[in-house]
C-alpha cells in the first residue's frame, strides 16, 4: 500500500528519489518523505499530502548527498500527517516501510518501559525503535536487522539508513514486495520494477523473508534463516519514462480509451486470428480440471463473477468464487482437480495472494490472471495468465478490468474446447466475435457525449443503485463500485432480481437507477423490474443497445451501446459504466486518479 525506494549512487539523489516516488505514487499518496546521507549525516523531510508537497518544502531546503531513501504512504496506523509520514527515524537508524507491523503494540508497550520515546503513531517507528535498540547492543548492521526481524510479525518491505555506515544500506521483504536495483556503480532498492526503471532495467525479486545489505556495487543477500542466497538478476523493460496522459486530463480517461489496444493485446496471448483457434499457456489442460475456483478483490472480482457465467455456460465448468478476505476462513473441501485462480491486476494484493498461498498449501494447481508479470502472485503461481494492459495508473481499474474479462472469455472458450463442449464450428465463431470486441469497445466511445450531457444530475444524488441481469448483474456491481469510488456518492449493484426483495425500499425520485440491459433473453424481465422501479418515481438511466432502446418506455433517459453479442456484452457495456463514473467523477471536481482514502495496490490484509 505504501512505495518505497533506496539509491546508493554516485551522484545528488534528492531529485531522483522524488521521480520514482511519482511513479509509487499509485500505491499510496497520503504523506511523502526522503531521507539523504549528507556531508553532514542523515538529513530528512517529510510532508503531508501529495508529493508535491514534499517537493516544495524540498525547494527551500534541498538535500545534499548520493545516498538516500524515500516513500509515499497509505496510512493503516496513525493518520495522514507529518509526524506519522516515513522516513522514521530513531538514534542512528532512518528507516521507510511498506507493510503491517501486527505485534507492534506489544513491541512498543516493551519499548517503552526501557524508557522509549515515540514522536509518531505508526507501527514503523517501532521498527526503528527496535533496529536501532539492537545496534546500541552493538551489534553490527546486518546482526542487528536479523535480529531485529526476527521480532517481528506482519508483512514489511523495509529500506534503512544508518549513521556511521555512508555507503551502505539495508532492505528486507516479508509480505510485501521489494527489488534490488543493479545499476552502474549504484545500486537500488524499490517497492517494484517501475520503482527503479528510470534508473535500471537489471532487477532481482528478494524471495519472502530475504533480506539485503547494498553498497555502489554489490548486493549481498540473505534467506530468513541468514543464509547468503543468490537471486536470479532479471532485465525487466519497466517503462523507463513516467506513463503519460497524453492529450487526456486524467490517467483514468486515458485508461478508458486505451481499452480497444488494451483488449486486443490481452486477446492475441489467448487467440489466434488465422485459425481461430484458442490458445491456452503452457501446463494449463482444462481437459484434466474438474472445478475452477476463484479467489479475487475489488474489481478483479467483478471480473472473476464474469468468468464464472462463461466457463459454467460455454465449458459447462463447475465455478466458485469467493472475494479473497474471505475465502481462507470458509476453509472451502477441496475436490481433487480444482484449478485455482486469482485475478488480480498488480499481483500484489496482500487478501489475494493469501488466498493463492492457501490454494497452494491445499495442493491445488494454481493460476495468476496478472497484469502485472513480475509480480510475487506471477512468481509464486504454477500458472501465469498475463494480461496485457499496460501499465494501469488510475486508482479505478478500468483497462485491466476489461483485459480480466476478455482474457476469462478466451479462456472459457478453450476449456469448452477441451473439454468437448465447443466444436471446432463453434470455437471459430467463438473466436471471431469476441477478436471483434476491440472495435465494438471503439464504438461504444460513440455514447461519451451523451454520457457526458447526465452527469450534471447525476451528480447531485446521494444514492445510486444499479442493477442488471446474468453478466450484467457483475457489471452493475462493477459500475457501483467505480461510482463511488472516484465519486463518493454512495452506490449499490444488485442482481435485478433482487431488487424487490428489499432495496426497491430505498426507490424515490431522488434515487437514480442504472439498468445495464443489452436486448436478448434477459430484456424482458429487466424491463420489468425497471417498471417497478418507475412505479415508484425512481428516475432511470437504461444502457442498452438499438433494439433495447426500440422498447424502452417512455420518460426514462437511455444510452444506447453498439449492437453485440451476448458474450462481448460485458466487455462493451462496461465503456458506459466506466464513462459514467468518470464524468460524474469529475463534474463534482473530484481527484479521479487518486481518490482519497485508496491505493491503487492494497499490499495489507
Ligand atoms: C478497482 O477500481 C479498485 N481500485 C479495487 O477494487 C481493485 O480492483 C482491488 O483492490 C484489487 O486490486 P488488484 O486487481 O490489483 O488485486
Amino acid at each position: 500500500m505504501c512505495g518505497i525506494i533506496g539509491i546508493v549512487g554516485r551522484s545528488p539523489v534528492q531529485d531522483r528519489l522524488i521521480e520514482s516516488l511519482k511513479r509509487l505514487e499509485y500505491r499510496g499518496y497520503d504523506s511523502a518523505g526522503i531521507a539523504v546521507y549528507g556531508p553532514n549525516g542523515v538529513a530528512r523531510c517529510r510532508a503531508s499530502g501529495k508529493i508535491r508537497a514534499l517537493e516544495s518544502k524540498l525547494s527551500e531546503h534541498p538535500l545534499e548527498g548520493t545516498i538516500g531513501i524515500g516513500h509515499t504512504r497509505w496510512a493503516t496506523h496513525g493518520g495522514p500527517t507529518e509526524a506519522n509520514a516515513h522516513p522514521h527515524r530513531v538514534g542512528r537508524v532512518s528507516l521507510v516501510h511498506n507493510g503491517i507491523i501486527e505485534n507492534y503494540a506489544e513491541l512498543k508497550a516493551e519499548l517503552a518501559t526501557k524508557g522509549a520515546i515515540f514522536e509518531s503513531e505508526t507501527d514503523t517507528e517501532v521498527i526503528a525503535h527496535v533496529l536501532n535498540a539492537a545496534l546500541e547492543a552493538g551489534l553490527a548492521p546486518l546482526d542487528a536487522l536479523k535480529a531485529t526481524l526476527d521480532k517481528l510479525t506482519g508483512a514489511f518491505a523495509l529500506a534503512v539508513l544508518i549513521e556511521g555506515e555512508d555507503s551502505l544500506m539495508l532492505g528486507a521483504r516479508r509480505g510485501s514486495p521489494l527489488v534490488v536495483g543493479y545499476g552502474d556503480g549504484e545500486m537500488f532498492l524499490g517497492s517494484d520494477a517501475l520503482a527503479v526503471g528510470p534508473f535500471t532495467s537489471k532487477i532481482a525479486y528478494l524471495d519472502e523473508g530475504d533480506f539485503v545489505a547494498i553498497d555502489h556495487t554489490t548486493a549481498r543477500i540473505f534467506n530468513s534463516e541468514g543464509h547468503p542466497v543468490t537471486r536470479q538478476i532479471r532485465i525487466v523493460a519497466a517503462s523507463a519514462a513516467l506513463v503519460e496522459k497524453g492529450n487526456y486530463r486524467h490517467f483514468m480517461e486515458k485508461e478508458i480509451h486505451d481499452q480497444p489496444e488494451s483488449c486486443g493485446h490481452t486477446l492475441s496471448a489467448y487467440l489466434n486470428p488465422v485459425t481461430g483457434k484458442a490458445i491456452l499457456p503452457p501446463g494449463l489442460d482444462f481437459a484434466k480440471i474438474t472445478r475452477l475456483q476463484i479467489v479475487a478483490c475489488g474489481t478483479a472480482y467483478y471480473a472473476g463473477l464474469i468468468g464464472r457465467y462463461l466457463f459454467e455456460s460455454i465449458a459447462r465448468l463447475p465455478v466458485d468464487i469467493d472475494v479473497a478476505s474471505e475465502f481462507r476462513y470458509r476453509e472451502p473441501p477441496v475436490t481433487p482437480g480444482t484449478l485455482a485462480m486469482v485475478i488480480s491486476q498488480s499481483g500484489e494484493t496482500a487478501d489475494t495472494l493469501a488466498g493463492l498461498r492457501w490454494c497452494k498449501s491445499q495442493g491445488m494447481v494454481t493460476a495468476a490472471l496478472v497484469n502485472v508479470h513480475e509480480s510475487t502472485m506471477a512468481r509464486e503461481a504454477d500458472i501465469v495468465l498475463p494480461t496485457h494492459a499496460g501499465p494501469e495508473i488510475g486508482v479505478a481499474s478500468t483497462k485491466a478490468f476489461t483485459s480480466q474479462v476478455a482474457a476469462l472469455t478466451a479462456l472459457a472458450i478453450a476449456a469448452g474446447v477441451a473439454r468437448g463442449h465447443v466444436s471446432p464450428d463453434d470455437e471459430l465463431h467463438l473466436t471471431r466475435v469476441l477478436l471483434e470486441s476491440p472495435r465494438l469497445i471503439s464504438a461504444a466511445f460513440q455514447m461519451e457525449d451523451a454520457i457526458r450531457s447526465l452527469a450534471p444530475e447525476l451528480a447531485k444524488a446521494r444514492d445510486v443503485l444499479y442493477f442488471g441481469r446474468g453478466s450484467m448483474s457483475a457489471l452493475a456491481l462493477e459500475g457501483a463500485l467505480k461510482l463511488k469510488e472516484i465519486s463518493y456518492i454512495h452506490a449499490e449493484g444488485y442482481a435485478a432480481g433482487e431488487l424487490k426483495h428489499g432495496p426497491i425500499a430505498l426507490i424515490d425520485e431522488s434515487t437514480p437507477v442504472i439498468v445495464i440491459a443489452p436486448s436478448g433473453p434477459l430484456f424482458e424481465k429487466t424491463m420489468s423490474n425497471m417498471s417497478e422501479v418507475m412505479a415508484r418515481g425512481g428516475p432511470i438511466i437504461l444502457i442498452t443497445d438499438a433494439a433495447g432502446g426500440r422498447q424502452a418506455p417512455a420518460g426514462i433517459k437511455v444510452l444506447i451501446a453498439p449492437d453485440c453479442d451476448a458474450l462481448v456484452a460485458p466487455l462493451v457495456f462496461s465503456v458506459p459504466i466506466q464513462m459514467l463514473a468518470y464524468y460524474v467523477a469529475v463534474q463534482k471536481g473530484a481527484d479521479v486518479d487518486q481518490p482519497r482514502n485508496l491505493a491503487k495496490s492494497v499490499t495489507v490484509e
